[in-house]
């Protein structure tokens, strides 16, 4: 398992992040624990979770509960140090969070304190914004994605306000560094050029959507990670599943994805599947598993930190493993952007 840095933190990851966001929801508490069992056993040792997970419902009463069942793991393995550990604050709007209240320096310490407790450890490795208060063009708003109503004043107190209660917490140990998610390269950019100014943790990593479907960090995200050691961290590598050609003819497998969200968070349409067959066939004739490659171009990627990908079930997990074998060739990296360019953006 080959593994990089988390940004200037001195912080080292594997190449492949265990997401957790079905834990509680598709994926019952044994089979969660299975995962992280072989996980590790194979090299894995960074996991993503959120005070909001699980998702696929997101609802009321489940709020945290993923949480719960990493922090029942450690509870029962008794091995803390074997995890790198994110998790996330949720941004403003999530309605089943503090009723949908924005960051601020009021809620940063209760929010820890909270998630440390559910996942009974004593410090959080990389403490992530879910998604900035100001919004964000993530999860399909990037079509029609409009900043020119933004308060820059306000955003940058909003940094300030933030970074300031961020490094009490790293001064008390309740956390160790600092990333973002769901943000933009001029936000990311601030965040790097307040804390250089004014103090306070400087981001480590951003957690951004990332896959042979979805390559927006491409262009100007690329470089300010590459320039200012921020590490992306990739989130639906496989897009979601689309990637592994499961709905293609439009099938929607029995307790997929899809089977309990319809559109995959918009991510369902015509170019989609024809983007998958393209990459599909790609993959056929270099001799490999269209998984596989999906996953490994995405780790492999030079301004990405770690990938983090979903299994719901461990013989997905299984299956995700294989992706650590794959060598990617200048051949193969050459026909992947080929595609690209007849595949844009298919959603
Ligand atoms: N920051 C954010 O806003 C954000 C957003 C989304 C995700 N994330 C993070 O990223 C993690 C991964 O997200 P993701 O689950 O969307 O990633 P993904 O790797 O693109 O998709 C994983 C899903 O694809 C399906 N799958 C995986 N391997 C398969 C296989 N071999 N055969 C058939 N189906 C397979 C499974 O879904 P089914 O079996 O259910 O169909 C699995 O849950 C999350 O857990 C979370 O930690 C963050």
């Amino acid at each position: 398992m080959r593994r990089n840095p988390l940004g200037r933190t001195g912080i080292e990851v594997s190449e492949l992040c265990l997401g957790t966001m079905t834990f509680g929801t598709q994926t019952p508490e044994a089979e969660a624990h299975a995962q992280m069992d072989r996980a590790l056993e194979a090299g894995i040792d960074f996991l993503d979770t959120a005070e909001m997970y699980p998702v696929n419902p997101v609802r009321a009463e489940t709020i945290g509960l993923s949480e719960e069942i990493v922090g029942n793991w450690f509870a029962t393995r008794g091995r803390r140090d074997a995890w790198v550990v994110a998790t996330k604050h949720s941004g403003e709007g999530m309605s089943h969070v503090r009723d949908g209240a924005p960051i601020t320096s009021a809620t940063i310490p209760g929010a820890i304190e909270d998630s440390l407790r559910r996942l009974k450890i004593d410090c959080i490795d990389l403490y992530q914004f879910h998604w900035p208060n100001r919004g964000s063009y993530h999860f399909r708003k990037n079509w029609r994605y409009d900043p020119s109503g933004q308060d820059r004043a306000a955003t940058r107190a909003h940094m300030e306000d933030a970074l300031d209660a961020l490094q009490r917490q790293v001064d008390k140990g309740n956390i160790r560094a600092f990333g973002l998610s769901n943000e933009s390269a001029w936000g990311t950019a601030e965040w790097l050029r307040l804390a250089d100014a004014a103090g306070g943790p400087r981001v480590a990593s951003i957690q951004n959507e990332y896959s042979l479907l979805c390559r927006m960090a491409d262009t100007d995200l690329a470089e300010l990670c590459v320039n200012e050691d921020v590490g992306l961290l990739p989130f639906s590598p496989l897009a979601a599943g689309l990637v592994t050609g499961k709905y293609q003819g439009g099938a929607v497998p029995e307790g997929s994805r899809r089977s309990h969200v319809d559109s995959l968070g918009g991510r369902i349409t015509p170019r989609a599947f024809e983007a998958v067959a393209a990459y599909h066939a790609l993959a056929g004739r270099f001799g490999l598993d269209p998984v596989h490659m999906a996953l490994a171009w995405a780790a492999r990627r030079p301004f990405v930190a770690s990938a983090i990908f979903g299994a719901t079930r461990l013989e997905q997990l299984e299956h995700a493993l294989g992706a650590v074998e794959v060598v990617l060739s200048e051949e193969l990296l050459e026909a992947i952007d080929a595609v690209h360019r007849d595949h844009p953006m298919p959603y």
